[in-house]
């Protein structure tokens, strides 16, 4: 009599165990599966943001501040330029390669005024060529033109034709022109 209740007592207490056992175990089983499905789902989130963060080879956009030119000196400008300036530089200032320089993207019209004004001037003809004689044909010098004519002609070129840059003055192409070199 005694046996049977202390087998049965055992026989409860193994398979309670065993019972609590397999739980645990399944238990354990659904967290690891839990955490190895997050880590996978959070690796996917990061590559997915680094590739929005690294957008390479695309090109930043250019700032372009537009400078406001009175429109009697634009169209006085471009009668200059179209008399004397655009049968070598063309009618868009795209030049015409191996002969005439491009007036885009140019630093001599977008860069500083002494310079630019210069080659107006006196043109390439003597010192030593600009682009290490990329042009065949020389640039002259507009030294005949007025003061006013020029500084006109100056502030078109520089914009127009995608250029942009603060208009010159007949006081600063005399001052130039009466620069001692
Ligand atoms: C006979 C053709 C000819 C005529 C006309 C001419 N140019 Fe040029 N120009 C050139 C050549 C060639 C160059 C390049 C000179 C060099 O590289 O030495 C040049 C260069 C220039 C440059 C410098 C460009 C750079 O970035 O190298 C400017 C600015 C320019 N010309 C403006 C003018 C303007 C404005 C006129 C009209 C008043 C004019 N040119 C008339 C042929 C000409």
């Amino acid at each position: 009599m005694i046996q049977e209740v202390l087998f049965t007592e055992l026989f409860m207490m193994v398979s309670n165990t065993r019972q609590f056992l397999r739980r645990q175990i399944k238990n354990r089983i659904e967290l690891l599966l839990c955490l190895v499905c997050c880590s996978l789902i959070s690796s996917c989130g990061q590559k997915d943001k680094k590739e929005h963060q690294e957008p390479s080879g695309v090109p930043e956009e250019k700032v372009v501040v537009k400078v406001d030119i009175p429109a009697e000196i634009m169209s006085s400008g471009k009668a200059v330029y179209d008399q004397y300036c655009l049968v070598c530089h063309q009618a868009d200032g795209s030049g015409v390669p191996g002969l005439n320089a491009p007036l885009i993207e140019s630093d001599y019209v977008q860069g500083d005024k002494e310079p630019y004004l210069t080659i107006l001037l006196k043109g390439s003809l003597d010192g030593p060529s600009l682009n290490n004689g990329a042009y065949a044909n020389n640039m002259p010098g507009f030294v005949q033109l007025k003061d006013q004519e020029l500084a006109d002609l100056a502030s078109y070129v520089r914009n127009s034709f995608d250029n942009t840059g603060e208009l010159i003055t007949p006081e600063e192409v005399a001052e130039i022109r009466n620069k001692k070199d």
